[in-house]
């Protein structure tokens, strides 16, 4: 985050937010869709905007470490070792809720999630707003997730998101690291912005990863093919087998764009290259699949990016974004 961001005047958000209404928020990893998490009214807005199943449970936002007693209870020092090391920032914390946290912001759960977003515009939101924001990402149940307000304001009308607070394009990219700490027991719930190896780190012990709830639901309901995902089928391979399919599809005559790690000199068809560093690709990664989606390509053609630790939240998001597989 750049120390230059200047604040805009935040009065009409936050007008807006305690009237119970929706505003689009920046953060570092992706655009949010707020409102007041104290008002189960405002946070029925966000499903009924987002067209998204009402038994998932949205983020908490909140300034800072110090109001992780306004939500949670029987929180473990974990928790706070974490929350140290890397509020604000791109960590979710999953832990017990007060009994005064909504259902229409848990699911139902006896769990709340909980993050201190580290964009300064968002941060300041949130330290005069004194409460939570409840806050899922900022697009249509199912599509790609935003990295700039031009990208929010593509996904809903003005009706249904009266103001859009423009923080410039995400510096992460990709949404944050969830980890659920409920009963004191370390679980990565999705891999994001924080590594899995800096939270083993700070807290001494290697962490289980387990799918979270939300995505073992998806899989269930078989709507796993549409999560993160453009609306232009997007086939995830490699280089040797998308080439196969892209010439067979070229010279049927549908318009194919190949996503590789490196320019490929000898196609006849569009290409964009993709970042080699896994930072600088899961800050473009959401951006590009929008803008090639609007291009009425019949078929966008990425490359498995490398495997290892940097990729792991990459590859989780464009498994989830592939309508097919190759290899
Ligand atoms: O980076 C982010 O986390 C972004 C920005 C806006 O903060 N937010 C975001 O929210 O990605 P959303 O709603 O698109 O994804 C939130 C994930 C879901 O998979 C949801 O199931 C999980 O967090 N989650 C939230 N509360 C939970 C809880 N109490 N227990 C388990 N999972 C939870
Ligand atoms: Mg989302």
């Amino acid at each position: 985050m750049s120390n230059t961001t200047s604040i805009p005047d935040l009065s009409q958000a936050l007008t807006l937010l305690r009237a119970g209404e929706l505003v689009g928020i920046p953060t570092e990893t992706v655009y949010g869709l707020a409102a007041d998490a104290s008002q189960p009214a405002a946070v029925a807005k966000i499903f009924a905007a987002k067209g998204r199943p009402n038994d998932h449970p949205v983020i908490v936002h909140i300034a800072g470490v110090e109001q992780l007693t306004d939500w949670a209870q029987n929180i473990p020092d974990s928790a706070y070792q974490l929350a140290e090391a890397f509020w604000p920032g791109p960590l979710t914390l999953i832990l017990e809720r007060q009994a005064h946290v909504s259902d229409s912001v848990t699911g139902g759960q006896n769990t709340v999630g909980l993050r201190a977003p580290a964009h300064p515009i968002t941060h300041e939101l949130l330290r005069q707003f004194g409460g939570g924001l409840a806050a899922p990402s900022a697009n249509q149940f199912g599509h790609v997730s935003p990295t700039t307000a031009e990208h929010v304001r593509h996904e809903f009308t003005d009706d249904q998101l009266k103001l859009i607070l423009d923080g410039g394009a995400c510096h992460v990219g990709v949404e944050s690291t969830i980890v659920s700490l409920v009963g004191g027991v370390a679980k990565l719930l999705r891999p994001g912005g924080i590594s899995r190896a800096a939270i083993e780190t700070v807290l001494g012990t290697a962490i289980e990863h387990h799918t979270d709830q939300a995505s073992a639901q998806q899989r269930v309901s078989g709507l796993l093919d549409s999560h993160y995902a453009p609306r232009t089928p997007l086939l995830l391979g490699s280089l040797s087998a998308l080439l196969q399919v892209a010439s067979r599809e070229h010279s049927n005559g549908k318009k194919v764009v190949l996503l590789t790690q490196e320019e490929n000199t000898t196609i006849a068809y569009p290409q964009h290259k993709m970042p080699n560093n896994p930072t600088a690709y899961a800050q473009e990664i959401y951006a590009t699949l929008r803008r090639l989606d609007q291009e009425q390509f019949d078929l966008l053609l990425l490359e498995t990016p490398p495997q290892g630790a940097e990729w792991l939240a990459i590859h989780d998001r464009i498994n989830r974004a592939a309508q097919q597989k190759l290899n």
